[in-house]
């Protein structure tokens, strides 16, 4: 198979990642079963409270189930399968069952027939990592439980993995006997309950200092050579990942916060949703491969997780410490901006959608002598607005707590702050974004959508960034606030044949065929309000934009849009996810970009 090929069914495989786990959602039992995930946390805190071990054996049994979480890691073996159980990496060293059992009954008579197993088990992890003390995170929920298990993908899929818990002599021998990376008295110390032959089950702690505390001692034993495991001690090993090694040595709070990004990351791959198996074609992608290849993408799946734990250091917790007052004085001048004049919530939500694409407050910086920025792109000359009250949020914030709290998560939680503001959902910003030091004149002209696009190049266009049709409909409701210009629409009310006449002819009193450029009309007839009577407009052709009507023109996503119309709650769930997902892309994190102190011009 050549390389081309790989990357090909690497990416398709992303991409089918990407889909299904935009089918999960933090409140899928919110209304069926609305007690799950208080009682799947008593329970663990219960386990955890006999045995301290238990917390590490509920992680590890969930990681071994993923890389597909789908519970198939549970099942027992049958007369037609040879479950996972008997696997080298599970075989008499897999626990935890019981306490799985357990709170299965529970919710079981709570709400039968449910609650899954496979989600048990995610939330079991995460309530597992916070009774020893790790930081929490939000678990996607709605995963299903396989019909089926492998043994074989058990035995080649599963890498090694460790500040919790303990693992067997059998598996740390060869290093403890052979390998010339380890701290030799350490070495010794466990040769002697771990002896050259016999003893295979014998126990030792993975984190030798702290096994029972979620903290990252673990790391701080690599920089010591006291990995137990070898693949634990390839981390740290003059390559590439020392200098990540170190950083967590030394910034306990960023493993924490990767560690549950990454979490919920691994809780996405692969779930089964919905009502039938979506992933046969991944199957067989997968493993119709021959050898050398299937261990190549493995391995390069095995590497994503850890880019993964690199890239993803957003937390919505971001400022507790450093600025404790800053999402409140965001929130204030939000609002004293949109009592003011409600379009500036419509103004401030779109001002950090044309951010995104890689959120990081470039849209925000004027034109320098070395580059053209962002703001006389097309889509936004003349058009985005809301910079004075990012401004003056940002100068209240440097008083308060100067170079802390980037420009870019500014717009994110001013973009938030907005839609609640006008009556929509709330949702958890991430943050932590920094801010970049140049913009990209031609990326915002190429980036961003335009208001004459078909729905496949919207579709196109969403999906470059990762989007999927659904998600490109959901952001679109965005258009139930807010207002365009004549411009924008004057294509459509002259000529488009998908819009209501007497529409398009109320429209075209205020915006002739020539001139008059710049008047405004609402994007939907409620334009102050974060409903659902976009879609409800587009169901009577009143779509304002020639992009908008193409949501629901006899294609494809005609019935997203009437379910919007019949349910405007997932409308308004869907999209705080959506924004979730827009303001996570790329951001700048860690030590790249700068933390700006104004919004306009760089350091
Ligand atoms: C689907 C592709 C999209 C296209 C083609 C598009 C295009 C436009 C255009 C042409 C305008 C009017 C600009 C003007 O005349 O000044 C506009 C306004 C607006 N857009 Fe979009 N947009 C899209 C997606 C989004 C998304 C994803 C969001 C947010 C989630 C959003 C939020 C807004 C808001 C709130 C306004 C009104 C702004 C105001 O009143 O100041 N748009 N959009």
């Amino acid at each position: 198979m050549n390389t081309s090929n790989i990357v090909v069914r690497f990416f398709l495989l992303f991409s089918l990642i990407g889909i299904v786990s935009a089918q999960l959602s933090a409140t899928f039992y919110a209304k069926t079963c609305p007690n799950a995930l208080s009682t799947i946390k008593t329970e663990v805190v219960s386990a955890v409270n006999n045995d301290r071990r238990m917390g590490a054996s509920l992680l590890r049994l969930h990681f071994h189930d993923c890389f597909g979480c789908d519970a198939s890691v549970l099942l027992d073996d049958t007369s037609s399968f040879t479950g996972e159980k008997t696997a080298g990496p599970n075989a008499n060293s897999l626990r935890g069952f019981d306490v799985i059992d357990t709170i299965k009954s529970k919710v079981e008579s709570l709400c039968p027939g449910v609650v899954s197993c496979a989600d048990i088990l995610t939330v079991a992890a995460r309530d597992s990592v916070v009774a020893l003390g790790g930081a929490s995170w939000t678990v996607p929920l709605g995963r299903r439980d396989s019909t089926t298990a492998s043994l074989s993908s058990a035995n080649s899929d599963l890498p090694g993995s460790h500040t919790i818990g303990q693992a067997r002599c059998v598996t740390f021998r060869r290093r403890i006997y052979n390998d010339t990376n380890i701290d030799s008295s350490f070495a010794t110390s466990l040769q002697a309950n771990c002896p050259s032959t016999g003893g295979d089950s014998t126990l030792s702690p993975l984190d030798t200092t702290t096994p029972n505390t979620f903290d990252n001692a673990y790391f701080k034993n690599l920089q010591s050579k006291k990995g137990l495991l070898h693949s634990d001690q390839e981390l740290f090993n003059g390559g590439s990942t020392d200098s990540q090694v170190n950083a967590y040595s030394t910034n306990p709070a960023a493993f924490k916060t990767d560690f549950a990004n990454a979490m919920v990351k691994m809780g996405n791959l692969s779930p089964l949703t919905g009502s039938k198996f979506p992933f046969t074609i991944m199957d067989t992608t997968l493993f119709s491969m021959n050898k050398p290849t299937t261990l190549k993408i493995r391995f390069f799946l095995f590497l994503c997780f850890f880019i993964g734990i690199v890239s993803s250091q957003l937390s919505s917790d971001f400022y507790s410490t450093t600025c404790p007052n800053a999402l409140s004085t965001i929130k204030s001048g939000v609002d004293s901006a949109v009592s003011n004049e409600a379009r500036m919530g419509a103004s401030l939500l779109r001002l950090h959608f044309h951010d995104c694409f890689g959120c990081d407050a470039s849209v925000l910086l004027n034109d320098t002598s070395s580059f053209t920025g962002e703001q006389s792109a097309g889509p936004n000359v003349n058009s985005i607005r809301g910079f004075g009250v990012i401004d003056s949020i940002k100068s209240e914030l440097e008083s308060l707590c100067p170079g802390v709290v980037s420009c870019a998560d500014i717009l994110a939680v001013a973009a938030r702050d907005s839609v609640v503001a006008l009556g929509g959902q709330s949702w958890t910003v991430q943050l932590g974004r920094r801010d970049s030091t140049t913009a990209s004149f031609s990326g915002a002209n190429s980036d961003l959508p335009g208001f004459s696009f078909s729905l496949q190049q919207l579709i196109d266009a969403f999906s470059k960034k990762d989007f999927t049709t659904e998600e490109m409909v959901t952001l679109s409701g965005g258009h139930t606030i807010g207002q365009a210009s004549c411009s924008t629409f004057r294509t459509r009310i002259y000529n488009d044949t998908n819009i209501d006449s007497s529409f398009a002819t109320s429209l075209q009193a205020n915006c002739p065929s020539v001139g008059g450029d710049r008047n405004l009309a609402p994007l939907d007839t409620s334009p102050t309000t974060f409903d659902n009577a976009y879609f409800q407009d587009l169901q009577s052709q009143k779509g304002l934009l020639h992009s908008d009507q193409e949501l629901f023109n006899g294609g494809s996503t005609d019935s997203q849009v009437n379910g919007y119309v019949s349910n405007p709650s997932s409308f308004q769930t869907d999209f705080a996810n959506a924004m979730v997902k827009m303001g996570n892309l790329s951001p700048l994190t860690g030590s790249s970009g700068e933390i700006r102190t104004n919004c306009w011009k760089t350091n």
